[in-house]
């Protein structure tokens, strides 16, 4: 069981990604979820994220905070385009955005400050550490590791989804997280912790076909002969949720067999890291180049002659995800989604 803070931008793939932590509670405790500016404006992610949480049943002292609302030194820039202004587009069944329920569910604990307390908590009465999981720009990671560099020993892990080893898709080589604030993703690449990417490389092969909507739709229990059973709320909103996600991942990227699930693989990572293989390399970001500016430059060759002895400034700093065995991370979402409508 790993103790989870996650970071989140939502968004269509952070909404599954949330619906994954509080679902495999064999795996992961979510102790608390962070909001960043990204596929929407910082009110919008925040909103989502607690319509999520309550949508997926989280507990009651599971909450959001929010956090920053604009990169470390450039401007924010969102993705209407593939999640909806309100970065949760087409996705029926949540509560209203401006609902007290939603309120309700919204700390005025900011993310660092909530970050720094569940850490201390976790350390001082379970003698363990916690995992960082982080689903959008690395703002707020980077944040914390400049305030409360005191409470890195408490990091078991930083797992990010983000970056690509060769390939962008909001650039020729950028991917959208890592170029929304490309000097915080670098910050957390120097900090002195196992960290974890999973690339767009990784996350395109989680492809939600036809016949996975269907599944999630229940599909698998239906044998044709007899009228479908009704589905319940959670199916129906994850349904109108890949539905979107499908279409404006067609029309932009050309995607016809369906959207890739890009942030739940960090936390089918977390659950089972066995799913993925992955290699340790030097990685760092392109902070200034004129076509590849918020570029992951993953040192494949080992060019730097980084060594494996530090995770910081000067080693090689980052596990890179290279594969995952695509059918169990389906049967894991499933499983998880199953697990949900139960609650
Ligand atoms: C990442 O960008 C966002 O659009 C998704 O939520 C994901 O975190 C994929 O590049
Ligand atoms: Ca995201």
């Amino acid at each position: 069981l790993r103790h989870v803070w996650l970071d989140v931008d939502p968004g269509h793939d952070d909404a599954t990604a949330i619906m994954l932590a509080l679902s495999a509670p064999e795996y992961v405790d979510l102790l608390g979820v962070s909001t960043v500016h990204g596929n929407s404006d910082l009110l919008c992610t925040t909103k989502n994220a607690a319509r999520c949480l309550y949508a997926f049943c989280a507990d009651k002292d599971q909450k959001v905070h929010m956090g920053a609302a604009k990169p470390l030194i450039r401007h924010a820039r969102h993705d209407p385009e593939i999640h909806g202004v309100d970065g949760l587009g087409g996705v029926r069944g949540l509560p209203d955005a401006n609902s007290n329920i939603v309120k309700s569910i919204v700390s005025p604990i900011k993310a660092i400050d909530g970050m720094a307390a569940s850490m201390k908590f976790v350390m001082e009465k379970l003698r363990e550490k916690v995992s960082i999981v982080s689903c959008g720009p690395m703002t707020n990671l980077a944040l914390f590791i400049s305030v409360y560099p005191e409470l890195l020993y408490c990091v078991e892990e930083i797992v990010f989804m983000g970056g690509g080893v060769g390939i962008g898709n909001r650039g020729a080589v950028a991917e959208f997280n890592v170029l929304c604030d490309p000097e915080a993703a670098q910050i957390v690449l120097n900090a002195p912790v196992k960290k974890t990417m999973i690339p767009i490389n990784v996350t395109h092969t989680a492809i939600v076909t036809h016949d996975i909507h269907s599944k999630i739709l229940g599909g698998s229990n239906y044998n044709g002969f007899s009228v479908p059973p009704p589905i319940s709320d959670l199916r129906y909103t994850l349904s109108t949720l890949i539905t979107f996600f499908a279409d404006t991942y067609k029309h932009t990227f050309g995607f016809n067999n369906g959207p890739p699930l890009h942030d739940a693989l960090t936390i089918a990572y977390i659950a089972h890291p066995e799913f993925f293989t992955r290699r340790r390399y030097r990685v760092d970001v392109e902070l200034s180049g004129i076509h590849s500016l918020g570029q992951t430059v993953v040192d494949i060759w080992n060019y730097s002659g980084a060594t494996e002895d530090r995770w910081g400034a000067e080693g090689k700093n980052c596990l890179v995800a290279e594969s995952l065995d695509v059918p169990k991370f389906f049967q894991f979402f499933l499983e998880c989604i199953d697990y949900c409508d139960t609650k």
